[in-house]
């Protein structure tokens, strides 16, 4: 079988890698993203495709994008944190690479990339949610990656929780993400430590005294080292998707849950008040099974594994 390109647009980075048919990274590359000029982010990934792609026999790449990707998978049509709008992404890269590209969504290339070679690995019915800037949604189906029939399906980030809630990067109120993603993490930590609360001591001395340098990983490590209120903000962050996710089993039903993401690094300070939040809401709990837990086993690599894994599925 011959190798395939996997590409993974983050906010801060584009990761790829050329990768082998049973899933092996043969060698991989990464740039930076510039982040709110989509011409900037053809060329930085076009480049990145003809690096990676030099001297091998290439099927095609496939790159996992942030937003609404059409069925046909040529076009983002909407992103909620990102500046593409109606953008023909499979076309413009097409124009500066000599292979075929397929673009995908980046939490469905997770998904398939766990399904495939990760934490979903035998497991036909999963669902994967990744936790990062957004809050991603893929869902396997019988062993199928299930994209709905415009290909859009799978928003878990976008349920909405909160009936006139927070607003979110896509234009709704009191989305999922709004409450669960990296961002919502931050932004309530931010808002702790400016209230200057001696309960935020501990981040407030790991970013110096500003709120605006705080981030995810600065919160994650609070936690490990034991302070409370960044154990208390997680713990809030793995209540809203223990029920987010809830809401999701009454209609899908999955034996598995994989959490991916930058905020996954958590492990059981993020899992752990999921799966009881998940547990005390679940309909019918007590009465049938509970799905598993697990996190990412490609950690940050399975959207650029997975959008590799399904060029072939599209070819
Ligand atoms: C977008 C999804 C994306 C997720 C993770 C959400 O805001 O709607 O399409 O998968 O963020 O990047
Ligand atoms: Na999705
Ligand atoms: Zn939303």
């Amino acid at each position: 079988m011959t190798s395939t390109i996997g590409i993974d647009i983050g906010g801060t980075k584009i990761a790829g890698a050329l990768v082998s048919g049973d899933g092996r990274v043969v060698r991989s590359g990464k740039r930076e993203t510039p982040a709110q000029d989509p011409n900037a982010l053809v060329q930085a990934t076009s480049e990145l495709i003809n690096e990676l792609a030099d001297g091998d026999q290439v099927a095609g790449a496939g790159v996992a994008c942030a937003g609404y990707i059409d069925a046909a998978g040529t076009t983002v049509l909407f992103s909620p944190n990102l500046a593409w709008r109606d953008e023909p992404f499979k076309q413009r890269l097409e124009e500066h690479v000599s292979v075929p590209v397929v673009i995908e969504n980046d939490a469905n290339a997770a998904a398939y990339g766990e399904y495939a070679h990760g934490a979903g690995a035998g497991d036909p019915d999963m669902v994967m949610v990744t936790v990062g800037t957004g809050v991603g949604g893929g869902i396997i189906i019988g062993g199928q990656l299930f994209r709905g029939s415009y290909g859009i399906g799978g928003e878990i980030g976008h349920i909405r929780v909160v009936p006139g809630g927070q607003l979110c990067g896509c234009g709704n109120r009191g989305c999922l993400e709004a409450y669960a993603s990296g961002s919502a993490l931050v932004r309530e930590a931010r808002a702790l430590v400016t209230s200057g609360s001696p309960y935020a001591a501990t981040l407030s001395e790991a970013c110096g005294g500003d709120p605006s340098k705080l981030d995810g990983p600065m919160i994650t490590t609070a936690a490990q080292q034991g302070d409370p209120a960044a154990v208390e903000l997680l713990g809030d962050l793995g209540t809203w998707l223990g029920e987010g996710l809830a809401t999701i089993a009454s209609v899908l039903d999955p034996s598995r849950f994989v959490i991916g993401g930058g905020v996954a690094d958590a492990g059981d300070l993020l899992l752990e008040p999921m799966r009881a939040a998940y547990g005390r809401l679940l309909t019918g709990r007590g009465h049938r099974p509970l799905a598993t837990f697990v996190t990412a086993d490609l950690g940050n690599d399975a959207g650029m594994i997975g959008a590799a894994a399904l060029v072939r599925e599209r070819l």
